[in-house]
């Protein structure tokens, strides 16, 4: 018996993964499909995207948000290049150096901004740092996360004006897009608009936190970066033979607005959640409930009795008090509440 039953507001991987992808991987368990990513569910895949970003891409589907991310960044990136990042992005703070491990002499180089966003003025003068210096590490590449590692959301405007500096400095933009999908509903514009339209040349675009049991895609919207792009996935060990494995999540991912749908119930599950704790006296919302991510400072009681009743979440890993809950396609409104009035009764 592997089911827990308590309810987790760890992160959005502590989830299962949707009924309609369970099915979708269990039919793509029988029959014959060639390998490598030659199977029929891949090029349904490439043809969804095409359609939703409403362009041309390349797609390289990968097992993890990691993979994604240093395979991206190493692409677009020289050795002796730079990748210019929030000092909190998952890839300068949670990817164990993957970025370099990937791609060898190139460097994370941090620039600050409110919010986990990377700050405009900053970022134009970070970029034109050592450029032309041959002591020191290139400016090449700028990654942006959306949803942020915070929860916030880059507007339509914000990701513009990166993409302006980019282009002004010659740097390749990738968009680290674990939680693609929480972003696109709550600013409630099109695929395109919050990518290549703003100047994003690679696209991490995560499945896994939404709804997918396991798959990530990278999707190259600059296609001259597709041929590197294969060399590099086949070397690192992420050219899966049984493709279909993560081909047909991904198919069942997109297809009719899954991915949406489950993004707006993971949102929503969110904002009824700090609806509810934000009146609760001693509890403080210290972050917006745009998407599926919650900041809030607990009184130290009330963590422990939620512990003790059951309930999971990371807490004192930022400040003391400091709670995360992270909300997923999964949660229930009666869990919501539950926790809710739990947290009421023991405040
Ligand atoms: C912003 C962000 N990027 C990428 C990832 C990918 O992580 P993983 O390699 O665990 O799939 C995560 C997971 O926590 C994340 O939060």
């Amino acid at each position: 018996m592997h089911n827990n039953h308590i309810t987790a507001f760890h992160s959005d991987n502590t989830a299962g993964a949707s009924p309609a992808i369970a099915q979708a991987l269990l039919e793509a368990a029988s029959g014959i499909q060639l390998p490598y990513g030659a199977d029929t569910y891949y090029q349904s895949v490439e043809q969804q995207l095409k359609d939703i970003f409403e362009t041309d891409l390349s797609l390289f589907l990968v097992p993890t948000g990691t993979a994604a991310n240093a395979l991206s960044l190493a692409t677009i990136t020289p050795p002796w290049g730079a990748t210019l990042c929030h000092p909190d992005s998952h890839i300068n703070h949670d990817e164990c150096g993957a970025p370099g491990f990937f791609n060898p002499g190139s460097k994370l180089i941090t620039v600050p901004g409110a919010d986990t966003k990377l700050d405009p003025q900053a970022l134009a003068w970070q970029a034109q740092q050592k450029q032309g210096d041959v002591h020191s590490v290139q400016p090449s590449s700028v990654s942006i996360s959306q949803t942020t590692e915070t929860g916030s959301i880059y507007q339509l405007q914000e990701i513009n004006a990166i993409g302006e500096i980019c282009a002004e400095q010659g740097l390749a933009l990738h968009m680290d897009g674990a939680r693609f999908a929480n972003a696109l509903v709550s600013l409630n514009c099109s695929a395109a608009a919050m990518t290549w339209q703003a100047g994003v040349k690679v696209l991490s675009l995560g499945a896994t936190k939404n709804g997918a049991l396991g798959v990530d895609a990278i999707v190259l919207f600059d296609q001259t970066l597709a041929q590197e792009m294969a060399f590099r996935r086949k070397r690192s060990g992420h050219l899966m033979s049984k493709m279909r494995l993560f081909s047909a999540q991904m198919e069942a991912y997109l297809k009719d607005d899954l991915w949406l749908h489950n993004a707006r119930h993971a949102n929503a599950m969110a904002a009824r959640l700090a609806q509810g704790l934000s009146h609760i006296d001693g509890i403080e919302l210290l972050s917006s409930s745009a998407s599926n991510i919650l900041f809030l400072r607990f009184p130290e009681a009330t963590i422990q009795g939620l512990l003790q009743q059951g309930f999971g979440f990371y807490y004192d890993r930022w400040d003391n008090g400091v709670v995360r809950l992270v909300t997923s396609y999964a949660h229930q409104p009666e869990q919501i509440d539950c926790f809710v009035s739990a947290a009421r009764q023991i405040g």
